[in-house]
């Protein structure tokens, strides 16, 4: 009898899963970087996933892409307040860090980088230098965010110097974000490669993110109409719909007509975000609407045939 109770009490003693076992947390820089080093004197490659945290299975995808091309996968949770201009969300911004270390700890995940704004700006906002990429972050939400990925660019640059990783991957979703990671990285030279993850979307196509928390279930059922919208001017652009302009202003009042307030709905180069020319190979449509307080952003691509595309887009804008 007693054996029998020992027995199973033995059984289920399993032990506590902590941090420690598997995943390891640092808010520290240089505790971090000295975890990273050990990493990388076993030989053993480092993916890189920034976030700022209320994870969802968009995030997790970004995760797995990690996992796949490298050794060890790093994750930062950190909402930087250097990319909220001062009307938006950044006290309302959804900080779930427990929920979120859970996931990662699903994930597999080894190093979970969590740093206090004092860790990343330790002299403040304001005397902290600045990264900056003319032109792509001028236009579409660079237009109505002033000065948004500067904050972006500027943190990812730190994150990228602290963690020095071999691979950073980023989601399509905000395609902006993910060009002038790019360039950014291109244009100083920085030795990491950057891998985009096509979007997670929901199963009536509204793309993932921690901001459709903030929707009411009335709204929730609207939002999808952004995803229908940039699927329908595709399937025109691609059925030889050369009229962008007109393309253009006909799904704005389409979303209007949702209960949308659109930001802007654009049909671009997706290489230069710029308007669309004889050289473009890729076309990006991109979409950014209001819905009640939230923003949302969404865009869908289309690859142009070089010989039969070609002179039907020629003549168009
Ligand atoms: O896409 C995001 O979550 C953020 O812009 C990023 C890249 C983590 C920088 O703060």
């Amino acid at each position: 009898m007693n054996q029998a109770r020992d027995f199973y009490r033995f059984s289920i003693t399993i032990p506590p899963i902590t941090d420690e076992v598997d995943m390891r947390t640092y808010s520290n820089n240089a505790q971090l970087q000295s975890a990273l080093d050990s990493f990388r004197s076993k030989g053993q490659s480092i993916a890189f996933v920034p976030t700022m945290g209320n994870l969802h299975e968009g995030h997790l995808n970004l995760v797995r892409k990690a996992a796949s091309l490298c050794d060890v996968v790093v994750v930062s949770i950190f909402v930087n307040p250097l990319q909220f201009g001062p009307n938006e969300d950044l006290d309302a911004y959804p900080r779930t860090l427990a929920a979120d270390k859970e996931k990662l700890f699903s994930e597999g995940v080894q190093v979970l980088y969590t740093p206090e704004v004092s860790d990343i700006y330790p002299q403040g906002m304001a005397q902290q230098t600045q990264v900056s990429v003319p032109d792509l972050s001028d236009t579409l939400c660079g237009s109505s965010r002033p000065g948004h990925f500067d904050g972006v660019t500027t943190v990812v640059a730190k994150l990228f110097n602290i963690v020095r990783p071999d691979t950073a991957v980023f989601g399509e979703k905000d395609f902006q974000q993910l060009s002038i990671v790019r360039k950014m990285v291109r244009d100083l030279c920085m030795p990491v490669k950057i891998v985009g993850v096509a979007t997670t979307r929901d199963e009536d196509g509204l793309a993932k993110s921690s901001r459709n928390g903030y929707l009411s279930p009335e709204q929730r059922h609207i939002a999808p109409i952004i995803h229908q919208t940039l699927n329908s001017c595709r399937e025109a652009i691609a059925c030889g719909f050369d009229n962008f302009l007109q393309l253009e202003s006909h799904a704005r009042m389409q979303l209007l007509q949702a209960g949308l307030e659109p930001d802007y709905f654009a049909i671009r180069d997706a290489s230069t975000l710029r308007a669309v020319t004889p050289e473009t190979e890729e076309i990006a449509i991109l979409a950014a609407a209001r819905l009640g307080p939230t923003r949302l952003i969404d865009n869908v691509r289309l690859t142009l045939n070089p010989v039969s595309d070609w002179g039907m887009l020629a003549g168009s804008h």
